[in-house]
């Protein structure tokens, strides 16, 4: 098996309340998205990598891995799925076949383990659909209303939060974020749009830690990991 990558880093980040896009903030000595791209660039079954950014990022030029020749560029969009399917057209011209494999994951969400990524290949590798990381729901869950009150409590046993990697056929998945474009969709990741086509993602189990920095408590945190894994 082998497999492309799309990291799409044109996001704002605006929930991070940071000088810069989330994906440039420090974790250690180097940016997130640098920790993100060591999740792949050294798997043997890697055949390219693309990474989505806004055309005027004057941050991502700075980094040493903007000259690293295995990472590839495409311009990022407006949302997040149209900065996808502009890194998906890229594999296309780097010589990608419908039938490859995809991983597509987030810039932000730099500490991907490489058990976690090679289960996700392993299990999905004759999936007809594709499938993505994800986690059990683990606190309880409540449906909330406009006034800030519980209208009921959710069975959390069928409930799993959506992490990425996200794996699926180059076509297969350009065909439905395209159509989910074309119907204004709410896109929030890969399988949502593959959903909305009729198709049924596979989930597999992976780590909690995997975690997609969004707040500033979350980098706080990976930073403490990270400086103690070190020690
Ligand atoms: O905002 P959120 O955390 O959901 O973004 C997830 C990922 O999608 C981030 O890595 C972000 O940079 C990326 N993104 C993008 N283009 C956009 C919006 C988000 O590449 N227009």
């Amino acid at each position: 098996l082998v497999f492309w990558v799309v990291i799409p880093a044109a996001g704002v980040g605006s929930r991070m309340r940071a000088d810069r896009p989330k994906q440039y903030l420090l974790l250690g000595e180097r940016s997130i998205i640098e920790h993100t791209l060591d999740c792949f660039l050294d798997h043997p079954a890697l055949s390219g990598l693309v990474v989505c950014i806004a055309p005027d990022d004057p941050y991502w030029p700075a980094l040493p891995c903007a000259r690293d020749t295995r990472v590839q560029l495409a311009p990022g969009g407006r949302e997040r799925c149209d900065s996808v399917l502009s890194g998906l057209q890229r594999l296309d011209e780097l010589g990608a076949n419908e039938h490859d494999w995809v991983l597509v994951h987030d810039a932000a969400r730099p500490n991907l383990a490489r058990e976690d990524l090679d289960r996700l290949l392993a299990e999905l590798a004759d999936d007809p659909v594709g499938g993505l990381l994800a986690v059990p729901a683990r606190d309880t869950l409540k449906r909330v209303g406009p006034d800030g009150r519980v209208v009921e409590t959710v069975d959390r046993s069928v409930i799993w939060q959506a992490f990425t990697p996200q794996m699926f056929r180059l076509g297969m998945l350009c065909d439905a974020l395209e159509a989910a474009l074309a119907s204004r969709m709410q896109v929030t990741d890969e399988a949502s749009a593959l959903e909305w086509a009729g198709h049924s993602p596979r989930v597999v189990e992976g780590r909690a830690d995997n975690l997609k920095v969004t707040r500033p408590e979350d980098l706080e945190w990976l930073a403490q990991r990270w400086k103690t894994d070190r020690e």
